[in-house]
C-alpha cells in the first residue's frame, strides 16, 4: 500500500499582550485558521515569552485566558490544531536550557528586537529579555515544526533558532528539523489610520489610529471617518496618496474587490462615501469574531477544558523529543 504522504507542521505563537489589531489579523492570524486544512498545526499563546517585559500578574492571566478565546474565536480550532498556553507545557522551559548552551552570547548581542527593547525598557534588561530567542528556538525546534509563519520582525529569530539546530545536530547527530519561514500570501501591511506612513499599531497613542478587532461598529465607523487622507478627492491608489491607498487595500482584502473596481465603484462620490463604505465592510467582517468571542468569553468551562487538552497534546508530542535530547547530551534518562 502507498504510504499517505505526511502533512508539513506549522508552529507559530502570539504573546498575550492585549487584543489584536485588524493589522494582526489581516496579516497573521486570520491566516492561521486556514492553515489548518494543509498542514498540522500547532498554536500557543506565549506567556512566558510576555514575561521578558513588566506584567501585571492579575493582567497578564486574564490577558492569557482572552488570548486563548480570541485565538478560537479567529479559527483555530482545538479539534483538528493543537491549541495552548505555552507555560502549560514545560518542555517550552526545559528545552531552552538546553538549547542556550548551545547558543553563543555574540549570536544574542546581535538580535535588533533586544537592542530596540532594552532601549524601550531601560529600567528592566534582564537575562529573559537577552535569552528571548532561545526560547522561542525550543519553542519550534521541540515540535519538529517544518514551517513556522512569521512578520518580518520575527525573521533575525527565525534565522537563529535555524542555526542553534544545525549546531546542535552537527555537534550531538540529527536530532532537531531545521525550520523554515512561512510568508502568508496576502501580504497587506495595514498603516496607522491616523498617519499612514507609520505601521498599524497596538500601543498607537492615538485611539484613532487603530482598529482592535473587538472593537464595535460604531467605534470602527468612527476611527474611519476620521482617518487622515488627503486633499484630492479622487478613490484610487496611487503615490503619494498614503492614506487612501491604506484605505483602499484594506477594502480590498475584506471584500476581495480589485483597486480598478474600487475606484470605478466611488468614482465621483468623493471620500465620505468611501471611508463609510471601508468602515461597514470592515465591520462585517470582524463581526463573526467578535460574536464569537463573546460566546466563548461567556463559557470558562469550555476555555479551560480546550487550554488542559492542548497542554496535554502538546505535552505528550514534545516527551519524545526531550527524551532524546537528554539523552544526546549525556544527561541520566528523563524520569
Ligand atoms: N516572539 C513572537 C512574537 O512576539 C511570538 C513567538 C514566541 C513565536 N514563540 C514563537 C512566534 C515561535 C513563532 C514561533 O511575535
Amino acid at each position: 500500500m502507498e504510504e499517505q504522504q505526511k502533512k508539513k507542521r506549522i508552529f507559530s505563537a502570539i504573546q498575550p499582550t492585549g487584543v489584536f489589531t485588524l493589522g494582526n489579523y489581516i496579516g497573521a492570524v486570520s491566516n492561521w485558521g486556514k492553515l489548518q486544512d494543509e498542514y498540522e498545526c500547532i498554536y500557543a499563546i506565549a506567556d512566558l515569552h510576555a514575561i521578558t517585559v513588566m506584567q501585571e500578574p492579575a493582567a497578564l492571566r486574564k490577558n492569557t485566558m482572552n488570548a486563548f478565546a480570541l485565538m478560537l474565536a479567529c479559527g483555530m480550532d482545538p479539534k483538528r490544531s493543537i491549541t495552548f498556553v505555552q507555560s502549560q507545557n514545560p518542555h517550552h522551559a526545559e528545552l531552552s536550557w538546553v538549547l542556550s548552551c548551545s547558543t553563543m552570547f555574540g549570536e544574542l548581542s546581535r538580535m535588533t528586537q533586544f537592542k530596540d527593547k532594552s532601549q524601550k525598557h531601560a529600567d528592566n534588561i534582564n537575562a529573559g529579555l537577552f535569552t528571548y530567542p532561545v526560547l522561542m528556538a525550543a519553542d519550534i525546534l521541540a515540535y519538529n515544526a517544518d514551517l513556522v509563519p512569521i512578520g518580518a520582525d520575527q525573521k533575525q529569530h527565525l534565522e537563529l533558532a535555524r542555526n542553534i539546530a544545525q549546531r546542535f545536530n552537527q555537534r550531538f547527530g540529527e536530532t532537531f528539523v531545521v525550520p523554515d519561514g512561512y510568508i502568508p500570501e496576502s501580504g497587506a501591511r495595514l498603516m496607522s489610520l491616523q498617519d499612514p506612513t507609520k505601521k498599524m499599531s497596538k500601543s498607537d497613542e492615538n485611539a484613532n489610529a487603530t482598529i482592535f478587532i473587538l472593537d464595535d461598529k460604531d467605534t470602527i465607523l468612527r476611527k474611519f471617518k476620521r482617518a487622515v487622507t488627503d486633499s484630492d478627492t479622487e478613490v484610487c491608489y496611487r503615490e503619494g496618496k498614503d492614506g487612501i491607498n491604506n484605505l483602499m487595500s484594506i477594502y480590498s482584502v475584506v471584500t476581495g474587490k480589485t483597486y480598478d473596481e474600487i475606484t470605478a465603484e466611488f468614482a465621483g462620490r468623493g471620500y465620505g462615501d468611501f471611508k463609510t463604505a471601508v468602515g461597514e465592510a470592515v465591520a462585517d467582517h470582524l463581526e463573526p469574531v467578535r460574536t464569537e468571542y463573546a460566546r466563548l468569553s461567556a463559557d470558562k468551562a469550555y476555555l479551560t477544558e480546550c487550554m488542559t487538552n492542548g497542554a496535554q497534546q502538546a505535552y505528550r508530542l514534545t516527551s519524545k523529543l526531550l527524551r532524546k535530547v537528554y539523552r544526546r547530551v549525556g544527561f541520566i534518562d528523563r524520569l
